[in-house]
């Protein structure tokens, strides 16, 4: 495996696999990697003869008091473990060169109405960060098909709208969540839990599937499921940001037409920050 730091070489070996018509895959990640990234990566191998992995903890998506400074940092683990699974090169490019002009400067990509809603209404800015820092690589790698994880729900129905609404030339594909043994959704962030908060991480998702039961059973009374799952969460000692359920093609509150939901999740163990959502078809 190749690992390339700066953007001119990247640019340079992408050329050159242009000229071999290879169709190129991307995974772009913060780094940290546990199984929900690898499987993105095994799946790009499926599709792809290229696979290129980012690893960029990126500013622009943090808030002012969100974990920047704290994100684990774990580059030779991760260098080592994308290196068994074959991938081409790992591109790990520096804030400086990402952002020459300084963050104050930066050209933004905001993708409106999808971004200010749900994780975006609790975390201003976030997902113009994102939107940002994944046009930017698109621009960087110039890959065929990029794979981000159904675990960021949100996030990847916004990597969807720019790419759809900005002409981008490559296909976007949403992996399923990969979960630990008894539920709790895989995170870099999960490292942050202590022992017994990490005992109680799980009930985020067994509220989920609770709230998705009522669903199947023909529920429909959105504003008491939810503040029922609240109050479970609460009890269990989470301070609860948000539960939501929402069309999953739009992420609008969903009308009596909609048979795709899905219900989103997000509460603070101690200090940390944990989300996740459940897809439901109703019959
Ligand atoms: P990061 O949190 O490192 O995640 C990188 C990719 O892995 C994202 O597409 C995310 O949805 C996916 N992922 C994380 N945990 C997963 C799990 N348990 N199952 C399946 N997929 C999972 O998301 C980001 O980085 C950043 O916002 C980024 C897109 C790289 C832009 O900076």
């Amino acid at each position: 495996m190749q690992i390339v730091k700066d953007i001119l070489s990247l640019r340079e070996t992408r050329r050159q696999w242009q000229i071999d018509g290879k169709v190129i895959a991307f995974v772009p990640t913060m780094g940290n990697l546990h199984q929900g990234h690898l499987t993105l990566v095994k799946e790009a191998k499926k599709y792809a003869d290229i696979v290129v992995v980012s690893i960029f903890v990126n500013p622009l998506q943090f808030g002012p008091d969100e974990d920047l400074d704290a994100y684990p940092r774990t580059l030779q683990q991760d260098a080592d473990a994308l290196d068994a699974l074959g991938v081409d090169v790992l591109f790990t490019p520096q804030a400086k060169d990402i952002y020459p002009r300084g963050l104050e400067q930066q050209t933004f990509v905001e993708v409106p109405g999808i971004s200010y809603m749900i994780c975006g209404a609790s975390r201003p800015g976030h997902f113009r960060g994102v939107a940002t820092i994944v046009c930017k690589l698109f621009n960087m790698v110039q890959p065929n098909i990029a794979f981000f994880g159904e675990k960021d729900f949100q996030q990847l129905q916004v990597i969807k709208a720019m790419v759809t609404d900005l002409s981008m030339n490559l296909n976007v594909v949403g992996v399923p969540t990969v979960r630990e043994e008894d539920g709790l959704a895989m995170s870099s962030r999960n490292g942050y839990l202590s022992a017994e908060e990490r005992q109680r991480a799980p009930i985020l998702y067994q509220v989920l599937n609770t709230l998705a039961d009522q669903l199947e059973l023909g529920r429909r009374d959105y504003s008491k499921l939810i503040s029922e799952a609240s109050e479970t969460l609460s009890n269990a000692g989470y301070k609860v940001d948000y539960i939501e359920v929402r069309a999953a093609s739009t992420l609008l509150h969903p009308g009596h037409e909609d048979q795709e939901l899905v219900i989103l999740g997000a509460a603070f163990l101690g200090k940390t920050r944990l989300i996740d959502n459940l897809q439901v078809t109703l019959k």
